[in-house]
This record gives C-alpha cells, structure tokens and sequence, in this order.
C-alpha cells in the first residue's frame, strides 16, 4: 500500500517534472537564441531583408544620448507601461545641472484602450487639461515630449506612425497613422490649450536617455515590464533605412516579435501557444509573450490548468478563478517568489490549494520567469556583442537603462538575466543601472535638444561625438605616447609623423644671460621685429622695444628670394629707426615652421605650414637665406646667432620666470609643443647626459592616418581647400587658422539642409575665410555671446533668429571644445612621458603658452587645464601664459649663443649648447 502510494506520487512527480523541463533551457538552446536574435538584428537593419524580418529595427532619429547642456521646462505624456503619466520636467544645465519632475498618474479604463483611436487620444489630452489646471499652466505652451510605447515607424523625430498595437492596447483606426497628428488633433478638438509637440518617443529610449543624464556609458535601454523592448545606439552606417553613415543614432529594435518568422519555434511550448492564441494580437510578439509582464502570469495560468487537468494539482477541480484569463498578474509571480506565501495569494485569487499544491505552483513561477529572464539575457548578449563588434573591440564596458515593474518587482529576474549576459557575452562588461525616474524624464531630455533647435544638428554633430567623452581623450593620449617614442629613434624618425626634431637648446635660462639684441619673429599672426636688451645690474632685467611689420600674401605665397628680401628689408627699417645701422648686433630668429637643424644657427625648413608657401625654401638653410638678403642689400650688417621654433621660444620666455617650465606649447595660427627630453633618448644627437629640448611638431600628428576615426566630413574639406592637403591633420582640427572655417563650414551645411536661418545662405557666409577663430571667441563668451553672434551673422549678411543664435553657440562650443580636449590629450601624452622620464611618482612641471585661441578664447584655457589634470592625475602643472612673446627666449638662446662663441673660453657652462 504505501509503496503504491510512493510510486503514484512518483509518477506524477515525474510528470510534473517532465512538463517543467520543456519550459527549462540548456545553454546550448540560449546560444542559439542568442545566435538567432543576431541574425534577426541585422536582418532588421538591412534594406532588403528589412521588410520581413520578425525584429523591425526602428529608427528613433534619436542622434546623441544627453550631454548636460539640456536646459528648458517641458511637458512629457508616458503612454504604454502599467501606468499613463503626465509630467512636468524642468532641467537646469552648466554647474547648476539638475531634473526636477511632478506627475500625475491616469487610469486609462478598457474600454478606452480598445475603443475608438479618437475617444483614447481625447481621453489622453482630457488627463493632460487636468494636469495643466492642477499645476496652474494652461496658458504657457509648452513643448511636448511623448513616451508612446508601441512600435512606431518614424520619418523624423516628431512623425511616427503606429506600426501596430501590443500588449493591452487595440484602439481603432491608429495603426498606419501619425500619433503625433492625432495627438494634435485631439488638442485641436478640446481648443483649450495649445502643445508644441516636439518628439515622440519609444519608452526603451526614453529610459536609455534617463540613465545616460547620470550614466554617459549608458547606451542601450531596456524594458522588462508591461512587455519586453530593447534599443541601443547603432552605427548610421549600419542602419540602411536612414540615409547618412556619419555617427550614430539610437535603433528601437522591437524584439518583442522576434520569432513571429517562426525562428524560435523550438523552444515555444503549447502554453506559449495558448498564450498567444488567447491574446489581441495572436501570431505577434511571440518572444515578448514569453519573456514580459503582461504575459507571466498567463503561461502559469495555462500550465496550472494543464496540471490540474491530468489530477497533479488542486486535487483535480478546474474552478472558476482558474479560469479566468488574467488572473494570475505578474506582480503575484513575483510575490510568491519573493514571499513564503503561496497558499495565501492563491487563495486571494480564489484557489484553494494543498501544501503539495503550493509548492508546485511555485515551481511553476520560478521556471516561468527563469526562462524570461534567461531569454532576455540572450537577447540582450547579442546586442551587447553587436555593439562590440561595431566598435571594432576585444572587450568592452557599457551601461545598460532598464525599467519595468517585471525587473523591479521580481527577486531574482534581474540576477539570472545579468548572469546570462555575463555567460553568453563574456567580452563584454555589462552593467545594469535601473531608471529611478521613468522614461519622461529621458523623452524631457531628448525634447530639450530638439527644441533648441539642433535637430540635424544632431545628426551633423554626431561626427563629433567623440571629443566630449574622456575615453576618447585618453585615447589619443594613447596614439600619442606611442608616436613620441617613433620620432626620437634614428630608425624609425623619417617615416614618424611627429617629427620630434632636436632644438640644440640644452636648459632654460640660468639667470646670467646678458646683452643687446634683435629678435624676429616670423610665422605666426604677427611679423614682428625686436630690440631685447638684457642687463645685469643687481638684478637681471629685461627690456624689449617692437614693430609689427606687414606680410602681404603676395609676398608670403611668391618666391623664397622675394620672401627674404622682404624680411632683410624690415630689419633695415628697424635698425635704421633704432639708430644701431652702424652696429652688427646678434640676431635670434624665432621661425615658426619646421626645421631640421644642425647647430643652433643651422636650420633647413622640412615643410611650409600654415599660411606659408614661398617657393625654393624648403629644404634649405634659412640663415643662409637671410644672410644672403642681407648681404645683397649692403646697408647694414647682422650676425645670426639662434634660429629657434615659437614653442621653444615661448619656453624660454616662461622659464625665464619659472625655472620649472620645460614644456612650450603653442595655440595660435597653427599649434605645436616642445618639451625637454632625456639626451639618452634621442638617437639623432650625440651624447648621453642630459636633456635637450625637442620641437615635437605634433601639429603633423595623423598624417599617417591615425586619426581617421574622429576626423568628420568637414575636416576633410578644410584639409582638401588647404594649401597642404594631407598635412598637419591634427593642427587642422585644433588651430586658430582652422577652427573659424570648421564653424563656417558646418553652418552651410546646417543652412542649406534647412536647420538653421530659414535655409538661407548669403555669398558672405560662403566665403571661405569670412567666419574667423576671433569670432569663435567673442560667441562664446557668457554674457554677451548670443549678441555677439547676431552681429557678426548680421555683418555676413545674415538675420538669425534668436534660435539660430544659440544653435550657432552651440557650434562654436563642440568645435573649441573639441580643440581643447585635443590639445589636453596630446599635452597629456607629453606630460607623462616627462614623469616617466624623471621617474618621480607626482610631476611638478610649468607649461609655458602662447597663441592667440588660446589668450583671447574665453573657455579655452580653463577647459584645457581641466581636462590635462583629469588625463595626468598625479601631477601638479602649471599653466604659464607667455606675456611678451616669444622674443624674449629668443634672445636667451641667442645670448648663450653668443656668449659661447665670442668669449666661450671664459665660461663653464660651455656643455650649454653645442
Ligand atoms: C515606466 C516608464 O517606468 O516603465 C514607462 O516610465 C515604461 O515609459 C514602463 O513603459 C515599463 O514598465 P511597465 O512595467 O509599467 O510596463
Ligand atoms: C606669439 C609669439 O606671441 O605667438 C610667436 O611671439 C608665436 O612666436 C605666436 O608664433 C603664436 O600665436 P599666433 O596666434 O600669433 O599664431
Ligand atoms: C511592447 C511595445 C514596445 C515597448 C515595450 C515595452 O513591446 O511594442 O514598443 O517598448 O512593449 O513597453
Ligand atoms: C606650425 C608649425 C610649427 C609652429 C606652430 C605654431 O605647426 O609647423 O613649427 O610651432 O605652427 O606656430
């Protein structure tokens, strides 16, 4: 007796087990999910495969998850999930950066959701009047961002027709039609209020968009509620349904119907069947209905009934409650998992059950929703691996947005689908951040962008993503570091792209540097010739007295001979209104280009850059050249001593004053560094005690084409127009002489595509050269800025629109900002290279500066020391702007010059120079 009793229940333990393990997945069936869900992703993507594939890939012309710069007060509708919100978001950006939110939650009753497409959005705008009363803003109209979580097949960021309903939803005549229209046309009907309806929003976005205002590695959303929906930032290059291959947009991939291609019949069982035959919209979002909220509690359902049917449960009544659809709600799922308290939520729901009964029933819950979240998990591995591959990387680290009361409220969903991700995605570092806010707050965001009128904007900015993420900084940083080495080896030096060229400048002044003397300074915005007299009573002092001279382009474009002569000319213009004709007074000549030198007076130009291009001077001595100008005039007579670039010049100046500095970089007309490195490191130098300071010329930096990820569409063009195409790719993308253009280039382009002026364009703003760096600086000052901007778009001949204005803003900052965050990264490669050099743990070290973008911008210079201390953090550096130029070292290297070579016997310091 008691063994037959032992074996029945045995058997039915069996049964029940065998019925449990058809809703149990191997690995091997998750890789294939995971496998599948890849194949349905690019399927999606694809133009040709796009109309039939079961994952539709939507397009959301979403271009950019949140930089901070989001201000305004908007009104945000979340229409979709358990509950229908309106909302009130207020964001606040700069340093007072904050989201502050009220809501209201609305019931939408049955028989709304599946009435009339036109009694559900007079419902919707019927709770939005309410809402307006009870905050008291009926009279403002505000611009409207709508969360609307149902597939929906956008043109723009406001046009989204609905593709078809899911979950509860089943109003009519929507499907194939505009949301935002009949949303309009609604609050046309009621003619209360007014709405500027700016963007609609799938809830996966908007949740992506509210963890990544926290989270900038926040680049995919996820929900697990209601129903289940996954989007992330794709590659525009990948999505062939949007024309355009430059950046990113966000891709609302709509995996809740993957498998409606039958692809995952396999593991579907007859529960999910059932489910889905029971459901509005049988034969659609079949993984959805094994995977979110709305259906949970359904498959137990059936499996209950099923159970109970064959006599292994509830003593074998099939009762009412049991038959009721809908009864089993996904928050008792999780209550029961979640407490030890089976028996009394069944009997809540009217069922009445056994000890036995109730651990079954748990049974039950646990595999139901271990399966959802294994599933999601190898869905979500193969986005994650997707978005790795796209990036080309080994492993990678990303954040994803979930929302959903399934995730929330169920105990151990998100663990079991984090540890899926982490089983099937090994290369990927995922974290899962859940969104405390809901998706309103994200569609706020997303609103605040496109009301600021950067809606393409976007789409052209996107190219310039990268120079906002530090990551990006530091991986420059990283490219940088590695030429450095190239350029000093013997070996390697001709092909390097940072040429890094010995000075034959061996320290920084000592103090004891004495005499009169003329300095020049030719190549950047100025040609300026100097008397620098250095005395020494007591206390060295410094006296300087100066002349801008002309350089006409015909004289700058024409021959070397002429350029030359032009020079000598000046110099005999100065020396004769300085009364020293008669004098042969020593010569320190700060030439800004690039020059390979022998001696400190033996310097042959490699390559004009900037705005130079005099023919028959590259390639030869320009002391020779001066000498030989000077020589032919026959009036005066002068004695180069020390031809120096304008970054070691500018580090002379600085050190004049700080004994610390050892770096010179220049921000001006073009850009450059120089930097005192170890005598042991340069191969090109004899010698191995001590340093020597080394002219980087990193204004060549990417020559070779390692820059080509970050460089966009309008840096090539600057390149293409330039008088050195294929040269100086880093300068171009930072400089003075550049950054002007850039901002010129990217409004024509923003104008002609209709986002800016009204679309139009005068001859002015087509003029190459008619936006300037200087203009760069005045827009972006805080307080007068936008003005500034009227008025220089005004002279252009221009009417900008106040919009405009804080859209050309708006430019100018990304493309400064860019330059500064450029500059910060290579600085920061040359600044580690000097700590690992010295082999001390902290660096103290002075940067001396000097350049116009850099004085005259007013964020550069602050922006640029914030992101070097983030990039180098164990350094204290100090930035030392060069008051007077770069003459003034230009005279110390000459002095030490001539000391060594008039009365060299009597100094020590003879090692000073070679
Ligand atoms: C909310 C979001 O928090 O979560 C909604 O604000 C979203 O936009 C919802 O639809 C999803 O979860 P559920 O469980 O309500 O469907
Ligand atoms: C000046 C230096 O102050 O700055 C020059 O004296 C240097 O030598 C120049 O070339 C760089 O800035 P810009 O903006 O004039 O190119
Ligand atoms: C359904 C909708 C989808 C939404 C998801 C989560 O799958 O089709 O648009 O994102 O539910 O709410
Ligand atoms: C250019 C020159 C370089 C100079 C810099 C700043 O990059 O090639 O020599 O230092 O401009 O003027």
């Amino acid at each position: 007796m008691v063994t037959a009793v032992a074996q029945r229940l045995a058997a039915q333990r069996r049964e029940i087990n065998d019925t449990l393990a058809r809703l149990s997945l191997s690995s091997e069936n998750l890789q294939q999910v995971k496998d599948k869900m890849r194949v349905e992703l690019e399927r999606g993507l694809r133009k040709d495969s796009h109309s039939t594939a079961s994952v539709k890939m939507l397009p959301s012309f979403v271009y950019r998850t949140p930089n901070g710069t989001e201000r305004g007060k908007y009104l945000a509708l979340d229409l979709g999930g358990t509950n229908f919100r309106v909302l009130v978001v207020k964001i606040r950006s700069g340093i007072r950066k904050s989201v502050r939110m009220y809501n209201k939650i609305y019931a939408i009753p049955l028989e709304i959701m599946q009435g009339t497409g036109e009694e559900l959005f007079d419902h919707i705008v019927q709770c939005i009047s309410d809402f307006l009363d009870y905050m008291g803003m009926k009279n403002t109209r505000l611009p409207l961002g709508f969360t609307f979580s149902f597939p929906c097949r956008q043109t723009g960021i406001d046009k989204g027709s609905l593709v078809s309903w899911t979950k509860g939803f089943k109003a009519t005549d929507c499907e194939g039609n505009d949301v935002v229209e009949m949303l309009r046309e609604a609050i046309k009907r009621r003619n209360e209020f007014d709405l500027d309806i700016v963007a609609v929003v799938n809830d996966t976005v908007g949740t992506m968009m509210t963890c990544a205002y926290e989270d900038p590695k926040c680049e995919i959303g996820l929900i697990a509620g209601t129903g289940s929906n996954v989007c992330y930032m794709e590659e525009m290059r990948n999505i062939e349904m949007v024309e355009g291959d430059e950046g990113q947009m966000c891709v609302n991939t709509e995996w809740g119907g993957f498998g409606e291609n039958d692809c995952i019949e396999d593991i579907r069982t007859r529960f999910d069947r059932e489910v889905d035959e029971g459901s509005l919209n049988n034969g659609k979002q079949r993984f959805e209905k094994m995977t979110s909220g709305m259906y949970l509690g359904e498959i137990v359902r059936q499996i209950l009934i099923d159970l109970t049917r064959r006599g292994l449960l509830f003593r074998g009544h099939i009762t009412e409650p049991l038959k009721t659809r809908g009864i089993f709600e996904t928050k008792f799922l999780s209550q029961i998992e979640r407490y030890r308290v089976v028996r009394a939520i069944l009997q809540q729901l009217g069922l009445d059950s056994t000890c036995d009964d109730s651990i079954i029933v748990k049974e039950v819950c646990g595999t139901v929703s271990r399966r959802a979240a294994q599933l999601c998990g190898a869905g979500m591995a193969a986005i994650v691996d997707k978005i790795r591959e796209n990036r080309g990387r080994n492993q990678m680290n990303i954040t994803v947005g979930v929302d959903g009361t399934l995730y929330k409220l169920h105990p151990h969903f998100s663990r079991i689908l984090k540890d899926t991700v982490k089983a099937l995605a090994p290369q990927c570092d995922v974290e899962f951040v859940l969104s405390e806010d809901g998706s309103g707050k994200g569609a706020a965001l997303i609103t605040a962008v496109q009301h600021h009128r950067q809606p393409r904007s976007d789409s052209i900015f996107c190219g310039f993503r990268w120079y906002a993420l530090p990551e990006g900084a530091a991986a420059a940083k990283g490219y940088k570091l590695r030429e450095l080495g190239n350029g000093l080896c013997s070996d390697t030096n001709p092909t390097a792209t940072v040429k890094m060229l010995p000075t034959f400048v061996r320290s920084i002044p000592d103090g004891s540097e004495k005499g009169d003397f003329i300095a020049l300074d030719l190549g950047g915005s100025a040609f300026r010739i100097l008397r620098v007299k250095v005395s020494h009573e007591k206390k060295q002092t410094v006296q300087m007295e100066s002349q801008i001279y002309d350089t006409p382009e015909d004289i700058i474009h024409g021959s070397g001979t002429r350029l030359f002569d032009h020079v000598a000319e000046c110099l005999g213009d100065f020396m004769e209104k300085q009364n020293i004709k008669d004098k042969k007074l020593s010569v320190g000549f700060t030439f800004s280009f690039p020059c390979a030198q022998t001696k400190l007076n033996e310097s042959y130009l490699l390559t004009w850059t900037k705005r130079f291009k005099a023919s028959g001077v590259e390639g030869m001595d320009i002391v020779t050249l001066l000498n030989k100008a000077i020589k032919k005039r026959g009036d005066y007579d002068a004695d180069i001593m020390a031809v120096v670039n304008d970054t070691v010049g500018t580090m002379m100046t600085c050190g004049f004053d700080d004994q610390r500095c050892e770096v010179g970089i220049i921000i001006g007309t073009g850009t450059n560094a120089c930097y005192m490195e170890e005598l042991r490191h340069i191969d090109l130098v004899e010698g191995d005690e001590g340093r020597m300071c080394i002219n980087t010329e990193w204004g060549a930096f990417g020559d070779d084409g390692m820059l080509e990820d970050i460089r966009t569409e309008f840096d090539r063009e600057i390149d293409r127009g330039s008088l050195n195409p294929g040269k100086q790719l880093f300068e171009k993308m930072v400089s003075g002489m550049y950054i002007g253009e850039l901002v010129r280039l990217i409004l024509v382009k923003m104008a002609k595509e209709g986002f800016l002026f009204e679309g139009r364009i005068t001859p002015e703003l087509l003029t190459k050269g008619k936006f300037e760096t200087k203009h760069v600086s005045s827009i972006e000052k805080s307080k007068e800025g936008l003005t500034k901007a009227k008025d220089i778009l005004g002279r252009l001949g221009m009417e900008p629109s106040a919009d405009d204005c804080i859209a050309v803003q708006h430019i100018c900052t990304i493309v400064s900002h860019r330059s500064a965050n450029l500059i910060a990264a290579t600085l920061g490669g040359i600044l580690s290279r000097l700590k690992d050099n010295k082999g001390n743990p902290r660096l103290r070290t002075t940067v001396g500066i000097d350049g116009s973008l850099y004085k005259m911008h007013p964020q550069y210079a602050r922006r640029l020391h914030k992101t070097v201390r983030r990039l180098v953090p164990e350094s204290d550096v100090r930035f030392l702007l060069s008051e007077s130029g770069s003459s003034k070292g230009a005279a110390m290297v000459t002095a030490v010059a001539y000391r060594l070579a008039d009365h060299g016997n009597e100094y020590n310091a003879l090692e000073d120079f070679s």
